[in-house]
């Protein structure tokens, strides 16, 4: 097993909307029913951001709660990595928005986009500068507000999806036996059309720089939905089967699973093929829907602070999405 100390998690925190959407709370216009949603994903709500919420305000009030679980001041972080496809603008990244709110020091700050991927794709980064004792701490937040790019009258894709944030904050550790011990990040670009959202309101790529902008009308998210799924299903098989195998380690030595939350059925289906007991599954999709890159430090936060996770547990993280992305690790927490 290739072990790396010295990477620790050391703090965590969420924030989510108040406003919680129940599936009864859909328009009849939709053509949907709580039945149906229930029974294909799991969800039975999920939280939508109020006027005045935003990824960058989300992410602020998760970042805050875990600087205070870890006990770290916000001018003794030395990196901000953002894992968001919602942040408020293109220009400044959500990171830098963060970075202004914490009132840190001029730190390195940037977003990083792999969909429902990003926030593994950024943690994973976060070890390495640590690992190269470039950093000390660092923090990585995962938030959307998928509420904004989700079409409300396609029932195929709106009621999937949820708002919310969560963050981590990782630190050196001299701790041997605790932190991660192996991480791996994929794409496949050719199946980038399975998830898509265009540029709102930028060109479109071909076309000159004089002619006028095409159309002021937001692009909502499109997706091939069974196509994902059975990405998704196989993924998870396939990189789990990985991890345990790179790692030497079988289910039984695996405390908890945190998967990325995106289906029941998903979740049950990939899991039961792979022999792991239902209980080892962390699972909170059907309040929050799919959050993105948010939905595993949402996961992980409430794992922490329910106790169903303890320190020296030793967790499995796996996450995919569009690009077509997707991670995976273990870290003893
Ligand atoms: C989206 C998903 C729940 C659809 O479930 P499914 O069992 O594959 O259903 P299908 O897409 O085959 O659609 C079956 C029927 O249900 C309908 N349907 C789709 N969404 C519906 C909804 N919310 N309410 C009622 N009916 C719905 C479809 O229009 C279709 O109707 P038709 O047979 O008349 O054409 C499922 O494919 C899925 O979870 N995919 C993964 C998507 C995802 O999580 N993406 C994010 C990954 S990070």
């Amino acid at each position: 097993m290739s072990t790396s100390f010295g990477v620790m998690l050391l703090g965590t925190g969420s924030s989510l909307p108040v406003r919680s959407l129940c599936n009864g709370d859909f328009p009849a216009s939709l053509d949907t029913s709580d039945e149906w949603i229930r029974s294909r994903t799991g969800i039975a709500e999920r939280r939508i951001a109020a006027v005045h919420e935003t990824a960058v305000s989300l992410g602020l009030a998760a970042a805050r709660r875990a600087l205070e679980s870890a006990q770290i001041r916000p001018t003794e972080l030395d990196m901000i990595i953002c894992a968001t496809v919602t942040a408020d603008m293109l220009v400044p990244s959500a990171a830098c928005l963060l970075q202004a709110g914490l009132q840190c020091r001029p730190i390195p700050s940037f977003d990083v986009n792999a969909a429902c991927t990003g926030f593994l794709y950024g943690l994973s980064i976060a070890t390495q500068f640590i690992r190269t004792g470039s950093c000390r701490h660092i923090l990585v937040v995962g938030t959307e507000t998928l509420s904004r790019i989700a079409d409300f009258s396609d029932r195929t894709t709106c009621v999937l999806f949820g708002d919310g944030a969560g963050a981590v904050v990782v630190g050196a550790s001299e701790e041997a036996g605790r932190g991660e011990h192996w991480f791996r990040l994929y794409s496949d670009g050719r199946r980038g059309d399975y998830i898509r959202l265009n540029g709102a309101r930028l060109r479109p790529p071909g076309s000159s720089a004089q002619e006028p902008r095409p159309s002021d009308e937001f692009d909502f998210l499109r997706m091939k939905g069974r196509e994902v799924y059975k990405f998704a299903v196989r993924t998870i098989i396939d990189l789990v089967g990985e991890i345990l195998f790179e790692c030497n380690l079988s289910p039984a030595d695996i405390d908890l699973v945190i998967p990325h939350q995106v289906n029941q059925r998903i979740i049950d289906a990939a899991f039961a093929d792979l022999d792991f007991p239902v209980n080892k599954l962390m699972v909170n999709l059907d309040r929050y829907g799919n959050t993105s890159a948010a939905s595993i430090p949402i996961a992980l936060d409430e794992a922490i602070r329910t106790g169903r996770a303890a320190p020296g547990d030793r967790v499995l993280l796996i996450a995919f999405g569009g690009g077509l992305t997707w991670a995976g690790g273990v870290w003893t927490i």
